[in-house]
């Protein structure tokens, strides 16, 4: 299955999403990266592992629109099936969700509901919460929001530093979204909360 990967930052869930499928653990390709900031560490990762980068912001266009317009455009033109999204930090728009509703996920540091949007980690770290975790979704039209596919959870001992639980939470994203891609791509199967596949089918196509 091709897929193509958005990002905004650091790319370190791209790095083991490339990894995983390099070492012949996960049967994928990934058509290209997307980024929206020319700036940030996911591009120069792309490049050093030789994946085809297209980087715009949606400031270069009129609308969200015309913005989404030209990434489905590259979609398009090399047969993506699934989005992966890894650290995109933008609401994805109709134009997007109507051609692949069922065919988008998100990683989110957090045991969602619980604590959406761009600071996760933090956020539960000074909730002071005994555990967070990390959810994978199909993505709607919220923030963070979508039927849930997977969690696992991760405590907040009382000697934890933030950098701590951020650190305890990458490690089980790098482990855990090549993992759950896996079993959507082999199985094409919905893959629940608790692991369990369903014949349903409903969630993914
Ligand atoms: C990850 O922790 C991901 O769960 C989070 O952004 C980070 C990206 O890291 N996503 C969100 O917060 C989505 N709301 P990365 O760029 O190193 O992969």
């Amino acid at each position: 299955m091709k897929i193509a990967i958005f990002a905004s930052g650091n790319g370190s869930n791209f790095q083991s999403i490339a990894e995983a499928i390099n070492d012949g653990q996960l049967a994928s390709e990934i058509g290209f990266v997307f980024c929206d900031n020319s700036s940030a560490f996911v591009v120069e990762r792309a490049r050093k592992l030789n994946i085809p980068i297209i980087v715009f912001s949606p400031k270069e266009f009129c609308s969200k629109t015309a913005y989404e317009k030209e990434i489905l455009k590259h979609l398009t033109e090399n047969n993506i099936q699934l989005i992966v999204l890894a650290g995109y930090m933008r609401i994805v728009g109709s134009t997007l969700l109507e051609t692949f509703k069922n065919r988008m996920i998100n990683i989110h540091p957090s045991l969602l509901p619980q604590f959406p949007g761009r600071y996760g980690i933090k956020e539960a770290f000074e909730a002071r919460v005994k555990e967070t975790g990390v959810t994978i979704h199909y993505v709607d039209d919220g923030v963070d929001t979508g039927p849930i596919i997977k969690q696992e959870k991760v405590p907040i001992n009382d000697n934890d530093t933030l950098e701590m639980v951020e650190a305890k939470i990458h490690q089980i994203e790098h482990r855990l979204y090549p993992e759950v891609l896996d079993k959507i791509i082999s199985k094409n199967k919905e893959w629940l909360l608790d692991g369990k596949e369903t014949s349903t089918n409903q969630c993914f196509r």
